[in-house]
């Protein structure tokens, strides 16, 4: 095995240094030390332990990890939407709002593990809006989508007459490439990737900074899942919010994300740039998880996966939990679990004792810093979209305004 030295240094890491220099804007939500069981006591299940991850104002911050890793359950925690018998144990998740679109400049944060039930139904849908996994299937089946648009718009904006909210739900419905006369229809009446677009627009509704999607498309066929993905960066882009995009898939994230928090075992083991993850890893499991899937361009490439399988909850191994799988395991992997650290070379972080200072850092997990350059493609190409990106790009500019300074 070729090995090289590292050069990092192992400063500790404080909230807000999780994330990636990819960052586009200051940051929105700040998650440290968060920890989450199931259970309580000798039988609890830690389903996230200790994780720091920082969202910043426009960015899509990808969350990625096998199945049980916990990537729903910090969803659910950082929302305040988990239900017994889950905890939150510890941690902090400070969002900074702007008060008003009067005074945007004047920033406020707020701890959203503190806040109470008035703050948060302020907060949820209008500031942070969260599409769940296997949303699709939570559209209510006996109410038209016109009707379930136009619900959560009487709900939140109560200025608005009934012929403004129907307005505005065929705008919304536009908004994510669905005619407005589509609007009368009932859920069974529309394709699961239609189904999927509606719980964005109600998503996007009420302009939220925040829009927290928990495996998304996973249901969906890849040309469908495309499409979809592509008005979703569109929208973005256009409208200014920040992502929090969680899927087992990082193909798909090394597309769309400014940055990738991986998960393991609930623990955040690496974040980096999405092409800084892409190009050079530097956690054995990040490297494990990008052999995992063929790249459809570019050179040929041996698959070779991760050996074993994804630990039990109730029975993590001592020290490093990743210990069992890792091909490069060595002593005090066994003994000592390693914490996320910021690499002093780089700005990124990982959770792994092959990148301190003395150790010698297979040449696999020490490639060369990428250079800036554009989004990797993994996924094959998308059909032409619903209706025409001109229709969905005019129906957005008359509805929505930027939130660039907000
Ligand atoms: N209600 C529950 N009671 C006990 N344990 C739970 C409960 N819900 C989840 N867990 C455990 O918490 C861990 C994390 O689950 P979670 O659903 O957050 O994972 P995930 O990464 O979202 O997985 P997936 O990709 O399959 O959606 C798993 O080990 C799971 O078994
Ligand atoms: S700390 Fe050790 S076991 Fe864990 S990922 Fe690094 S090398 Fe592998
Ligand atoms: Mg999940």
């Amino acid at each position: 095995m070729t090995t090289t030295g590292s050069s990092n240094s192992w400063p500790a890491m404080s909230a807000g240094t999780a994330s990636s220099p990819a960052g586009r804007g200051e940051p929105l939500l700040e998650i440290s030390g968060l920890c989450v069981d199931y259970g309580f006591a000798d039988d609890a299940v830690h389903a996230v332990v200790d994780a720091d991850l920082v969202l910043h104002r426009g960015e899509v911050l990808g969350l990625a990890g096998e199945s049980g890793s916990g990537k729903s359950t910090f969803a659910y925690a950082i929302t305040r939407l988990l239900r017994a018998p889950g905890v939150i144990t510890g941690g902090r998740v400070l969002f900074h709002y702007s008060p008003d679109a009067i005074a945007p400049a004047a920033r406020s944060s707020l701890d959203l593990l503190d806040a109470g039930p008035e703050q948060l139904r302020a907060l949820r849908w209008n500031r942070i809006a969260v599409v769940l996994q296997s949303a699709m299937h939570a559209l209510n089946p006996v109410l038209s989508v016109g009707a379930q648009l136009t619900d959560v718009l009487r709900a939140h904006r109560r200025d608005m007459d009934r012929a403004a909210r129907r307005a505005r739900a065929g705008q919304l419905l536009e908004l994510v490439g669905i005619p407005a006369d589509r609007l009368g229809n009932y859920p069974h009446e529309l394709s699961g990737g239609m189904r999927q677009r509606v719980m964005i627009a109600m998503a996007l509704a009420l302009e939220p900074q925040i829009v927290i999607m928990d495996e998304p498309t996973t249901a969906l066929d890849v040309v469908t899942q495309r499409e979809i993905l592509e008005e979703l960066m569109d929208l973005r882009d256009r409208l200014g919010f920040a992502i929090l995009f969680i899927t087992h898939d990082l193909s798909l994230l090394i597309e769309i994300a400014d940055t990738i928090a991986v998960m393991y075992a609930g623990r955040i083991i690496e974040t980096a740039g999405a092409r800084q993850l892409y190009r050079a890893p530097r956690h054995p499991y990040s490297l494990g998880l990008l052999r995992s899937f063929p790249a459809l361009h570019g050179p040929h490439q041996r698959m070779t996966g991760i050996g074993g399988s994804p630990p039990d909850m109730r029975q993590l191994p001592a020290g490093c939990v990743f210990h069992p799988r890792c091909p490069h395991a060595f002593g005090k992997c066994r003994e000592d679990a390693p914490p996320l650290m910021r690499l002093r070379t780089s700005g990124r972080a990982v959770a792994c004792w092959l990148h301190e200072p003395a150790a010698a850092t297979p040449a696999e997990l020490a490639l060369p810093e990428p250079a800036a350059g554009p989004p990797e493609r993994t996924l094959p190409e998308a059909a032409p979209p619903v209706v025409s990106a001109t229709t969905a790009q005019q129906t957005a500019m008359t509805i929505q305004s930027p939130r660039s300074g907000s």
